[in-house]
């Protein structure tokens, strides 16, 4: 059966990838291109509808982005949002022009239900506007289907030519009846059937990938994350031991995690790649001894990753593809799609300088985390590696504060791994953000026994979030933080006090060095 697909056309709007999620909600698969994609290029994909994003530019200003008018004669449906519904409203000639007054935010919208793109949808509805030029007159033989007191033209049509437009945005989420818009676009207007699921997206990346990479061969920094570890299992069902995934275990991972990846994606595990794991421990100690200042802790754990992979690199020789496990997230938005940052925050920024390859390979670049997630379990990765809450490069390196010695992550490797297993088992664990332990620079006077004692005192701090730029203090609940505490200050051996970080971010940050 012919494979159904939708074709963003990005005109350097910052939503162009929240399109394709929506499109791809609606059961369509999905992807976003830069607009200098070319005529040809883009018959040659036989989308069956294509949207042109919003974006930044004025379309009468000479620099402006804009792709053919042949884009408009394919008799394929196209959907322009914002900048892209006045472009299409300029290659067909009508006026686009600064509005007296511009809208921004929640505003309601007067729709003419009969129109195919507004089935359903409720005759004022509140849309997302954000747009200082708009259309001034609808291009001739399009009838206006929306507007609102400053905006005569808030979406117009062509159905017969099946050209349609709104200056509102469909896709974020503060436009109310947004998805109905999309669906009746996707599904109803471009006809789209809608058998498009993840396993599509795992078996055409997988095919995709084998065709792309031949009998070459391909290097994988695994870190054990959900990004990496899902980007390795697509490369290991593709090409098997074509592909090589090393793992550094630094010593500063949380208890049991190095043999946890190891079961995994080690040779006793269900996937077919070659895994080289590198315990590099001592050789991290050995650098971090008596460097207590955070930012140079941070320096030399992931220089000292880079020196580890470039002497694995070169026993395995030069290779023709490197795997990154970037996301979309993690994509600097150029803008116009052209250029993705490689991912240095995550521990493996440098890499490609030490390692002899032809080409990246980025095969999570289109997905949002939960849809990472949803392809890790398609692919059959167990739960607790695809629901892994997100692990800093520097690992544990960020939550001792401090010298770091073979002790101290001792120390905060099992009070983190007994305080994660009691918010989990209460419950506590859903909607969080993050949540660990931190081991403090603190060394305070307490009692156990009849002993006096003079130990640590550990951290724990879990935050609620949604974009890790801004968070705060959960509120856990008392008893999960009394339980905790005293299995820590039992258990682990060097503790005798246990604190909660009730600071949010700002002015604290979520980790804690
Ligand atoms: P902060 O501490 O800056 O953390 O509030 C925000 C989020 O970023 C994560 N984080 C890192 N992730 N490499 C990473 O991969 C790093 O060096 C790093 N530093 C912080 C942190 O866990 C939190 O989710």
């Amino acid at each position: 059966m012919e494979r159904e697909m939708i074709v963003v056309l990005d005109f350097g709007g910052q939503y162009n990838q929240l399109i394709a999620r929506r499109v791809r909600e609606c059961q369509v698969y999905c992807e976003v291109h830069p607009y200098t994609i070319g005529l040809d290029k883009l018959k040659e994909m036989n989308p069956k509808g294509i949207i042109f994003t919003g974006g930044p530019n004025s379309v009468y200003t000479e620099d402006a982005p804009r792709c053919g008018r042949e884009v408009l004669e394919l008799g394929i449906p196209v959907l322009g949002i914002c900048y892209g519904s006045q472009l299409m409203a300029y290659l067909l000639g009508a006026p686009v022009e600064t509005a007296p007054v511009s809208e921004y935010g929640r505003t309601e919208v007067q729709v003419d239900t009969t129109s195919a793109l507004f089935q359903d949808v409720s005759p004022a509805t509140v849309c997302w506007m954000s747009h200082t030029d708009y259309i001034a007159q609808a291009p001739e033989g399009f009838a206006v289907t929306a507007s609102t007191p400053v905006c005569p033209v808030a979406a117009m049509e062509q159905p017969e030519k099946k050209l349609y437009a709104v200056q509102f945005h469909p896709e974020v989420m503060h436009t109310a009846e947004g998805q109905k818009m999309l669906y009746n676009f996707v599904r109803g207007i471009c006809g789209c059937r809608g058998d498009w699921k993840m396993d599509s997206f795992v078996e055409n990346t997988i095919r995709s990938l084998r065709e792309r990479i031949g009998d070459g061969k391909v290097l994988c920094a695994l870190s054990g994350g959900v990004d990496s570890s899902v980007a390795a299992v697509l490369l290991s069902r593709a090409v098997g031991k074509q592909l090589t995934c090393v793992f550094v275990d630094h010593g500063l991972l949380r208890k049991d995690e190095g043999d946890q990846v190891e079961a995994v994606f080690g040779p006793e595990g269900p996937y077919e790649l070659n895994f080289v794991r590198v315990n590099a421990q001592e050789r991290y100690y050995a650098k971090l001894k008596g460097v207590t200042e955070p930012e140079q802790k941070r320096k030399i754990i992931g220089e000292e990753f880079i020196r580890v992979f470039e002497e694995e690199a070169k026993k395995i020789g030069a290779v023709d593809f490197l795997v990154q496990g970037t996301i979309y997230p993690d994509v600097i938005e150029s803008g116009l799609g052209k250029s993705a940052v490689i991912k240095s925050h995550h521990n493996v920024g440098g890499l490609p300088d030490v390692v002899q390859f032809r080409e990246i390979i980025e095969p999570l670049r289109m997905l949002f985390k939960d849809e990472v997630r949803k392809a890790g379990l398609e692919l059959g990765i167990p739960e607790y590696l695809v629901y892994r809450q997100p692990f800093p490069g520097p690992g544990l390196g960020v939550r001792i504060v401090g010298e770091i010695t073979p002790e101290k992550v001792r120390i905060v490797q099992e009070a983190d791994a007994i305080y994660r297993e009691e918010v989990a088992k209460a419950g506590a664990d859903k909607g969080l953000g993050q949540y660990f332990a931190a081991l403090t620079n603190m060394r305070s006077v307490g009692v156990m026994g009849d002993e006096r004692t003079y130990d640590y005192a550990v951290a724990l701090r879990a935050v609620n979030t949604s974009d890790f730029m801004t968070a705060e203090a959960a509120q856990l609940p008392w008893e999960v933080l009394m339980k905790a505490t005293s299995r820590i200050v039992n258990e682990v051996k060097g503790v005798n006090r246990v604190l909660y970080d009730c600071t949010g971010k700002p002015p604290a940050t979520i980790e804690f060095e």
